[in-house]
């Protein structure tokens, strides 16, 4: 990691994932908007991220939650216009929060302006070939398909075209044509039409389908990876430091590659999300530790993005992401309920999944919180909230965030029937009681663990930039790691059992220095050989070790 690398803005950033249509209507028409979530900004602030991932907010006929794009130098008109997106950025920069933008690159809508002048022009014309078609839909079989409760296979045949064309994802989103150099060249210019507006950063969705080439599951080729360099030399152009963070759901030795120097600056540790929900699932934290070994051995720095739930379905893939052992933990360990399978996931949130107990949950987020890379928060799951099984596709986990415990959550002045989906109200996560409002003013609550988690790991820089550094735990629930700069040492246990533990811990390497509890602000006995640690059920503990020599004196 180069020196500039080390002092830009993500190292160690928390992302707050969130979807605009689902988080605050400002206008009153039951969608969520650019207005609203500007008005929200202050409690962002007061939780204490760093900075927001949008879901595309660009027109778009939502067929797959704006991810199939008419337009990628506009917004949506139901979330407001340019001017309501540079007031937001303005208001978020006041407050020191950053703007991540989604960029979809691989498609787009089908109802795009380029695909329907390519499916009325001549083929093997420019206009065709901005999409990628052919008369054998046999062609690259071995690509997988992604969305297989939607689709059976990656081509559709397009009656006006008289061909094929090709489909990572839905019918109703071609994949772009790579291979031509106008279609990069106008996607580059995408990326500097946002760049001129000032955003932080992008959220590369699915980048490793860019080029296809048969015989292989075409992802990841090396086409892709040279166009991706070609991204990051465009955002440095911009003199300003704008993140690049990979969507690429594959296994950690396969997603690597994205960070290498020239290329993005993070991805998504996919795997490591399931080796977390399995730990929890299982009570053992053995795969935990191999794939956190796996991770740092492949990229070392804090250039992971870790989120645990986003808005699609907890992706478990066919085996290629993780084992099938993991896999099945994770299906036999944690809470689904009936009909939650989609794709090759599991469509729930995270509170549900883990069957409402807040231990679970606090542990998992404490993880996070304590791992070297971006910790990634998805909106509602700072209170807790709950999902609503039986909405069609990924809605479930997609619904308006609880702010109040008045109408419609606070989410909406609209009446219910018009809001964009139904707000919570099933047993155990009502927005009467599950809510912004609410659990700020129980000291207790989710809510207000995560902003003193938030302030912690703020002043522990250790946490957010130190090295990392797995200890021998001897304990198969627990696992215990060091974060470490020059000046200060926090060391981390972590118990992913509901069963309590009891270790011993070798820290002679600092005989005789002081150790802090620091969440719970207590003092431990002086390191030595045989430190003794009792960790409750999913209980998890940083102590700081010997002086600090700076922040904490
Ligand atoms: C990944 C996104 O997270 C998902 O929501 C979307 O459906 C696909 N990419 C296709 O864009």
């Amino acid at each position: 990691m180069g020196m500039s690398a080390t002092n830009s803005w993500w190292n160690g950033a928390v992302i707050y994932q969130l979807i605009p249509r689902s988080y605050s209507d400002g206008n009153g028409d039951g969608i969520g908007d650019l207005q609203g979530l500007t008005s929200r900004l202050s409690y962002l602030r007061w939780l204490g991220v760093d900075a927001i991932w949008l879901t595309p907010i660009y027109p778009s006929p939502l067929q797959d939650g704006g991810y199939d794009i008419t337009d990628f130098e506009n917004i949506h008109p139901e979330l407001g216009d340019l001017a309501a997106f540079h007031r937001l950025l303005t208001v978020a920069h006041g407050q020191g929060i950053r703007v991540i933008l989604d960029l979809v690159l691989n498609h787009t809508s089908q109802l795009h302006p380029w695909f329907q002048r390519a499916r009325w022009a001549p083929k093997e014309s420019q206009e065709r070939d901005v999409y990628v078609w052919s008369d054998d839909p046999s062609r690259y079989s071995e690509a997988p398909v992604l969305f297989r409760n939607f689709e059976s296979s990656n081509w559709q045949w397009d009656e006006v075209a008289g061909q094929y064309y090709f489909h990572r994802f839905l019918r109703h989103q071609p994949d772009l044509n790579y291979e031509n150099p106008w279609v990069q060249a106008q996607m580059l210019g995408v990326v500097d039409f946002w760049l001129e507006r000032g955003v932080d950063g992008f959220r590369l969705d699915a980048v490793p389908f860019l080029f296809e080439t048969d015989g292989t599951r075409c992802e990841g080729l090396p086409e892709t990876h040279d166009f991706l360099k070609k991204v990051r030399k465009r955002v440095e152009s911009a003199g300003r430091d704008i993140l690049l963070l990979a969507e690429a759901i594959q296994p950690v030795e396969e997603a690597a590659p994205y960070l290498a120097d020239d290329e993005l600056h993070g991805a998504f540790n996919f795997a490591l999300t399931a080796n977390l929900f399995a730990a929890v699932a299982s009570g053992r934290s053995h795969n935990l530790r191999l794939c956190l070994n796996d991770s740092q051995h492949a990229v070392s720095g804090c250039r992971w993005a870790l989120p645990l739930r986003n808005h699609d379905e907890l992706w478990l893939g066919d085996g290629h992401l993780v084992s099938e052992e993991v896999i099945k933990t994770i299906r036999t360990g944690l809470h689904q309920g009936h009909g939650h399978w989609l794709n090759w996931g599991i469509n729930r949130r995270l509170a549900p999944l883990l069957n409402g107990d807040p231990r679970a949950n606090r542990l998992l987020h404490a993880l996070i919180y304590s791992l070297p890379g971006m910790p990634c928060l998805y909106y509602g799951d700072e209170l807790g909230m709950g999902d609503w099984p039986g909405l069609r596709d990924r809605d479930p986990n997609r619904t308006p965030m609880a702010w109040t415990p008045a109408r419609n959550g606070g989410f909406s002045n609209a009446p219910e029937p018009l809001l964009v989906l139904p707000p919570i109200t099933a047993p155990g996560y009502d927005y009467r009681v599950v809510n912004v409002e609410v659990q700020k003013q129980l000291p207790g609550s989710l809510l207000n663990w995560h902003r003193r988690m938030l302030t912690c790991r703020r002043l522990l820089h250790a946490l957010r930039l130190g090295d990392f550094e797995l200890l021998d735990a001897s304990h198969p629930s627990v696992i215990v790691f060091l974060r470490c700069t020059e000046t200060m040492k926090v060391l981390v246990a972590a118990n992913v059992s509901a069963a309590g533990a009891s270790l011993r811990l070798d820290l002679s390497r600092w005989e005789g220095a002081r150790t802090r509890e620091v969440l719970w602000g207590c003092e431990y006995p002086m390191a030595n050989k045989d430190w003794f640690v009792y960790l409750p059920s999913y209980g998890f503990s940083w102590w700081l070790i010997g002086e600090v020599e700076d922040t904490f004196k």
